[in-house]
């Protein structure tokens, strides 16, 4: 990296931190016109020369001699979907970035976590104080939605600031072990030239949150908004800087939201949490595959099967609508899954089970709004497609997974015996897999479930039928 001298003036954009060393009418970074101020890099020797070596000062330790006491060192919630993904508990010191589109539940969210926090202890076993900063809303407007979600735990502190040299400040009087951000686009550095909610403000705020964090071993959420393109304030700056990113999502229409671990220094990734957003707040979803599974009829084209999110696997259902079409070429609509695996699903189908889709309009969908890009729906998908055309209602009591190669064969996919305890769990009698999955079957041994091994699509006809 280039080192400026602080004698040298610097100009910094301040839409998006691009810096120069000359005064530009238009940002080459973000486009913006008359952004540019002058900018003096404070702390830089004025002609320190570029290869010095600093005296180290400091101690160097042995890996082995580091205590090994990782899980117990976790501050435990009580809200068991929140701990869970967050590898069993939160690591004081970490840094979470919570992201979400706006509205999405995420102040509600971190009001209850802080809540729960504040009446539980630290590792070393003095009680949690927890710090919640609000940039958006006034403390009379955190109470009335504590009121409605029943927070009232002393030991929560809330305040309304924008300024992170005054949260710093608050940090040294109040001390506390957890605290909350309420959003990272609100916060704003003095020391940064550049406006509210950029993005040289926001990777500058997070980096001093980031030191503080860990010089104090305080445990540090911040809240971010994901705008429509899925990025957090322009680029995806933040997740490389923080310990674990969240995401908080909504899956549906209705009030159900999913949080997804992204990054976890500390624990899983790709685990993901449900929860419902009710009058009082959110409530976690013991038992999402019986949300997600909303029919219990039997119905054309509906075929119930189950997706892996992380080490969970949840049951949805995968759903066609084939209809004659008006365009010359037909129209295939997917949501929920990898559009590239549908068409080729189709094609198979196509292929080898003689279905004739090509003046057909093909939608697909999968019912809860959840997204997979696992190969293990395959069977469920083209079963749904072909009873869809057909005009045949799938026996709702079954469930159907397994991957489907070129040929129309079915291959194996894994977690088989955590797909079939779920759906032993959630009163289904049998469940079709592929053949090259028998002893995976067998050795899960659950009882109370027929198991139907099937080899190749050609065979759909039966499976319709069932
Ligand atoms: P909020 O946490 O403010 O979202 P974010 O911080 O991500 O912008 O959530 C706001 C939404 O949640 C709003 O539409 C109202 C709804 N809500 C409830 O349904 N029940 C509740 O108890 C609360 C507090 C909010
Ligand atoms: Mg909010």
């Amino acid at each position: 990296m280039k080192k400026h001298r602080t004698d040298t003036p610097m100009f910094v954009c301040t839409g998006c931190g691009f810096e120069s060393l000359k005064w530009l009418g238009k940002c080459p970074g973000c486009g913006e016109w008359n952004t540019f101020t002058e900018f003096r890099r404070p702390g830089v020797k004025s002609g320190a020369p570029g290869r010095a070596v600093t005296r180290f000062t400091g101690e160097v330790q042995r890996i082995s001699d580091l205590p090994a006491t990782e899980q117990a060192r976790r501050i435990i919630t009580g809200m068991g979907e929140f701990d869970r993904i967050m590898g069993g508990g939160i690591v004081p010191g970490s840094v979470v970035l919570l992201g979400g589109e706006p509205g999405i539940g995420k102040s509600t969210l971190m009001l209850q976590i802080a809540d729960l926090v504040a009446r539980t202890t630290t590792p070393a076993g003095t009680p949690c104080t927890v710090l919640y900063v609000s940039g958006e809303e006034s403390v009379h407007q955190i109470k009335l939605r504590a009121d409605r979600l029943d927070v009232r735990c002393g030991r929560l502190l809330v305040v309304s600031e924008t300024s992170i040299e005054r949260v710093a400040g608050m940090v040294e009087t109040v001390a506390p072990d957890v605290m909350v951000l309420d959003s990272i686009q609100t916060l704003y550095s003095e020391n940064i030239p550049a406006s509210q909610g950029s993005i040289a403000q926001i990777r500058g705020v997070t980096a001093e949150i980031i030191t503080f964090a860990k010089t104090r071993n305080i445990m540090v959420f911040i809240l971010g908004h994901v705008t429509k393109d899925g990025d957090i304030a322009g680029p995806k700056l933040l997740e490389h800087m923080v310990d674990t990113v969240l995401y908080f999502e909504s899956e549906t229409v209705q009030n159900y939201r999913i949080l997804r671990v992204n990054k976890n220094r500390f624990g899983p990734t790709s685990e993901i949490g449900v929860f419902e957003m009710t009058g009082a707040g959110l409530r976690e979803v013991p038992n999402p595959s019986a949300v997600f599974v909303e029919y219990h009829k039997n119905l054309v084209g509906t075929v119930t099967t189950c997706v892996m999110e992380g080490s969970r696997p949840l049951l949805t259902q995968v759903q066609a609508l084939v209809a004659h079409t008006y365009f010359p070429q037909p129209r295939r609509v997917v949501t929920g899954l990898d559009y590239n695996r549908a068409t080729l699903l189709i094609s198979v189908l196509e292929k080898y089970t003689g279905a004739a889709l090509s003046s057909e309009d093909v939608y697909l969908s999968v019912v809860s709004g959840l997204k997979t890009r696992e190969t293990a729906p395959d069977l469920a998908v083209t079963l749904a497609v072909y009873t869809a055309h057909r005009g045949i209602a799938v026996d709702h009591t079954s469930l159907y997974f397994g991957e489907i190669g070129l040929t129309g064969e079915l291959r194996a996919v894994g977690f088989v015996a955590e797909r079939i305890a779920e759906a032993v769990k959630l009163g289904y009698h049998r469940v079709y897999l592929p053949r090259a999955n028998e002893k995976h079957a067998a050795q899960a041994g659950v009882a109370g479930c027929e198991t139907v091994f099937v080899d190749s699509i050609k065979d759909i006809d039966k499976l319709a039928q069932a």
